[in-house]
Parts: structure tokens; sequence; C-alpha cells
């Protein structure tokens, strides 16, 4: 019983984990990064229309292809490494390659 117990603790909490790491992703796509990259992309699940860069609906970059966008910068994009935390950048790519996968 108490193992039980224990078991779905750490599956709340997991779930929890989880819920909050997409909005942490979701919170540096909208507003934490400067500028912030639903100025510049579209995404759907981020509720983003920005139209300078690709459509990341369309792109559906992985989570390696996003944080190294973000760490380094590309064409016109500017490099966040020195503005957000490896944790914010994880957080959004994480955030991206799962919205576009369809998960
Ligand atoms: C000032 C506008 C702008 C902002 C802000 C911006 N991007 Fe971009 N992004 C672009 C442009 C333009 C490209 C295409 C660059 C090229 O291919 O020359 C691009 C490309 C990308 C790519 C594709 C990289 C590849 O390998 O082809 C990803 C993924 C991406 N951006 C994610 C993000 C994320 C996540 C953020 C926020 C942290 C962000 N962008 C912020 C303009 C922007």
């Amino acid at each position: 019983m108490r193992r039980l117990q224990a078991a779905g603790l750490a599956w709340l909490l997991a779930l929890a984990g989880t819920a909050s790491a997409d909005e942490l992703g979701r919170k540096v796509f909208t507003e934490a990064a400067q500028p912030p990259c639903a100025l510049c992309h579209t995404l759907e699940a981020a509720g983003a229309t920005g139209t300078i860069g690709p459509s990341l609906d369309e792109l559906k970059p992985d989570k390696a292809r996003v944080m190294e966008a973000v760490r380094t910068g590309i064409g016109v994009m500017p490099r966040f490494a020195d503005q957000l935390s490896e944790q914010q950048i994880e957080a959004v790519a994480d955030f991206v390659a799962k919205a576009v996968s369809g998960r």
C-alpha cells in the first residue's frame, strides 16, 4: 500500500514537472526572449503568427535544431546564449519540438 502511494506521488510529481517545463518553454517563446520568438515565428501551439522567420509549424525542427538556432543565432535571428539560461533554452527547444511533432 505504501509503495503504491509512493508510485502515485512520483507519477504526480513527474506530471507536474512536465507541465511546468512546458509552461516555461511557452513563456520563453512568447515573452521572456527579447525579442520574443513569437515576433518572428509562426507556431500555433504558442498562438504565434510572426512571419519574419520560417513558420516552425512547417519547418518542424527537432529539439537539437532549435537549441542550435537559439544558442548561436542564424541569419537575421539573434543568438540568445547570453540572454537566456541553459534551462530556458532547453525548455523552449523542448516546447517547440513537442508542439510541431504533434505530441
Ligand atoms: C528577429 C526575428 C527572430 C527572432 C526573435 C527569432 N527568430 Fe528564429 N529565425 C529567424 C529567421 C529569419 C530564421 C531563418 C534564418 C536563416 O535560415 O537564414 C530563423 C530560424 C529559426 C529556426 C530554424 C533554424 C534552422 O536550423 O534552420 C529555428 C528552430 C528558430 N528560428 C527558432 C527560434 C526560437 C525558439 C526563437 C526564440 C528563442 C527564435 N527563433 C527567435 C528569425 C527570428
